[in-house]
């Protein structure tokens, strides 16, 4: 998958993105970066692409041509029809679902806001676009926000995990947090391993972080559970554990 970055710094992406298994998906040409400095768009010999806000205030907004003719230069060199995803603080809230969804093209655009943002008319000009924010605070740029999508899509592509598995068991995938991990020793300071991972039961082990990630989900995220239903099997576990309260 080609990823086509327009951005200032993309110094800040690569340091971010170039260890563990993104970076070894870069090394393995299982993803692509494509920079695009929207200086060379420039209209003046500085290389500015920002300019005072209309009406007043503090801050500077980016110009539409420099990004524009950024997408347009990804446009040209590809056949496709590519999604462009404007990152700043107003965007749709960014999900494991939009990764689910950005994952099946095979590139996309991504735009790196930096000082107070873009001039509104380029979102409206750019077709098949989307603005996205990775949460409700302001970063000082879109780079790390950016690094944050690049990442979540990667480790979803077949080949980028050791282990198959381990994507489909992540948290939220199921729409549920992850069940609580152990590991040796099996006491540390007093506390122990809970027992039915001990027990070589695979049946039990799997309800048991079934049943985990259901209670867990339940206590530090309950808005989650208003989006996705519990099957029948599901509710009875979260049951169990609310009569286990009562005991
Ligand atoms: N740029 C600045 N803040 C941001 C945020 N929260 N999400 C995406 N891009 C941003």
């Amino acid at each position: 998958m080609k990823f086509n970055v327009i951005t200032i710094f993309p110094d800040q992406l690569l340091q971010t993105l170039e260890f563990g298994v993104i970076g070894r998906a870069i090394e393995n040409k299982i993803i692509e970066l494509n920079f695009i400095d929207p200086r060379e768009f420039s209209d003046n010999d500085y290389g500015s692409i920002d300019d005072k806000a209309y009406g007043g205030g503090p801050g500077m907004v980016m110009q539409v041509e420099p990004i524009l003719s950024s997408i347009e230069k990804v446009k040209k060199e590809s056949k496709n029809n590519i999604q462009t995803v404007f990152l700043s603080p107003q965007g749709e809230q960014y999900t494991q679902k939009h990764a689910e969804l950005f994952k099946k093209q095979s590139e996309i655009i991504i735009v790196s806001g930096r000082y107070e943002g873009f001039d509104e008319r380029v979102i409206g000009l750019t077709k098949n676009s989307v603005e996205i924010s990775i949460g409700d605070y302001v970063l000082s740029g879109g780079e790390i926000a950016a690094s944050v999508i690049i990442d979540s899509i990667t480790r979803l592509i077949p080949g980028v995990l050791g282990d198959e598995q381990s994507a489909v068991l992540d948290s939220f995938t199921s729409g549920l947090l992850d069940h609580p991990h152990y590991t040796r020793p099996e006491i540390v300071r007093d506390k122990e391993v809970p027992n039915v991972l001990l027990s070589g039961n695979h049946e039990a082990i799997k309800r048991w972080r079934l049943k985990q990630s259901i209670v867990t989900t339940f206590k530090k995220r309950p808005d989650l559970l208003k989006q996705r239903k519990l099957s029948k099997d599901e509710q009875k576990l979260l049951d169990e554990y609310l009569e286990e309260l009562d005991e």
